[in-house]
């Protein structure tokens, strides 16, 4: 993967956030889109890894369930190579100041803004005037997520693009309207940075299995529509063999895969998991029948996944050691949030202790 390239304002110090919903099993396009990338940017940054659980519950959760979900992408993290000691791992409602923070930006962040959010409309449906107040204001949350560390890079999958611009937008909105207050208090011109959102490689955008036009999505009823992170070798291997496809061949070039949805999105797959280009996994898979292709991409699935799938069924065993790593994380970040919501009281005038 590239490094991240141009810095943004030279005053802050480069810091990844990132987070997750547990809100169903972890897929493939969680591992693609997101914790790949995550592993990655600890050789080159501090980063910040958090299971967004406030935002889980924008939707209903099973109490009884949501705990298991929470320990499992702490599982998964740990099990693909997050380092919670280097870096920071921990659950978003043990820090308090996450929906503080939020409460703040609900006050910047406009309402024609969250109007416009695509991922909002595709949730709430026709339903619009049933579902929660917090679905509706969820991005002013994530935007929360990221400024309270004032992190200058978000590693996502695309479906996390407009939620990202419209981070850009709140700090930038609140560096304005505070910005005598923000220079008053020492800070400088710009209190928040303007958080670059990481998408990079071929799979910043896993699609269904079932269906080359639909994203890979923990909420897809079809489970055979995912390949979950705990699949085991059999499922993982049926799964892609009942994958959609089309009669043809492979192409030898990526121009090929166009108007090929199904094939484009195995193609990408391989390329991520094989961490080459797509352009590459064509030169070596070019011309070959899906049946021989599906085989490769089963056997490469099924090496680079069932080693992470079996460390978090060993973690899942240790509830106790899974919590003991998200309090550490916990407290860690708090330093850091703490010290930013002392500053934002200030900056906005609330009298604090
Ligand atoms: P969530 O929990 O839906 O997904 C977690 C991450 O996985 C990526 N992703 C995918 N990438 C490629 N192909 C797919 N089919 C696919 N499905 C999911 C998502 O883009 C995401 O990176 N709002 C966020 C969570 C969040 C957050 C944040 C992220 C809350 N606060 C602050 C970054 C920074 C979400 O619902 O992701």
């Amino acid at each position: 993967m590239n490094a991240p390239t141009a810095a943004p304002k030279a005053q802050f110090k480069q810091r990844v956030f990132s987070g997750i919903q547990p809100s169903g099993s972890l897929h493939l396009g969680n591992y693609l889109g997101a914790i790949v990338k995550f592993v990655e940017l600890q050789k080159s940054h501090d980063c910040i890894y958090c299971v967004v659980d406030l935002h889980a519950i924008t939707v209903w959760q099973d109490p009884a369930e949501l705990p298991v979900a929470i320990r499992d992408v702490t599982a998964c993290y740990l099990a693909a190579g997050i380092d919670p000691k280097k870096h920071i791992v921990f659950n978003q409602s043990q820090v308090a100041e996450h929906a503080e923070l939020a409460w703040v930006f609900n006050c910047v962040a406009r309402l024609g803004w969250l109007n416009r959010m695509t991922q909002f409309k595709e949730k709430a449906g026709k339903d619009r005037e049933n579902v929660s107040v917090g679905l509706f204001a969820y991005p002013t949350l994530m935007a929360a997520d990221i400024l309270l560390y004032r992190a200058t890079h978000v590693p996502v999958g695309e479906d996390q693009k407009q939620h990202l611009e419209l981070s850009r937008d709140i700090a930038q909105k609140f560096n304005n309207d505070f910005g005598k207050s923000i220079a008053a208090h020492g800070h400088g011109d710009v209190f928040f940075p303007q958080p670059e959102p990481l998408i990079q490689g071929p799979a910043t955008r896993v699609m269904s299995l079932r269906d080359g036009t639909k994203k890979m999505s923990k909420s897809d009823p079809s489970d055979q529509s995912r390949i979950n992170m705990t699949d085991d070798a059999d499922t993982i291997a049926l799964k892609i063999r009942r994958a959609k496809t089309d009669p043809e061949a492979l192409p030898s070039e990526e121009k090929g895969l166009e108007h090929r949805p199904e094939a484009d999105n195995l193609v990408s797959i391989y390329a991520a998991l094989a961490d080459i280009s797509k352009a590459d996994a064509l030169k070596q898979h070019g011309g070959a029948q899906f049946s021989a292709f599906k085989a490769a991409l089963t056997e490469l699935a099924v090496s680079k996944l069932q080693p992470i799938g079996s460390e978090v069924n060993r973690l899942m065993q240790d509830p106790a050691h899974i919590d003991a790593v998200l309090a550490d994380g916990a407290e860690r970040a708090q330093q850091i949030a703490t010290e930013t919501m002392k500053a934002v009281k200030d900056i906005v005038g609330l009298v604090r202790r």
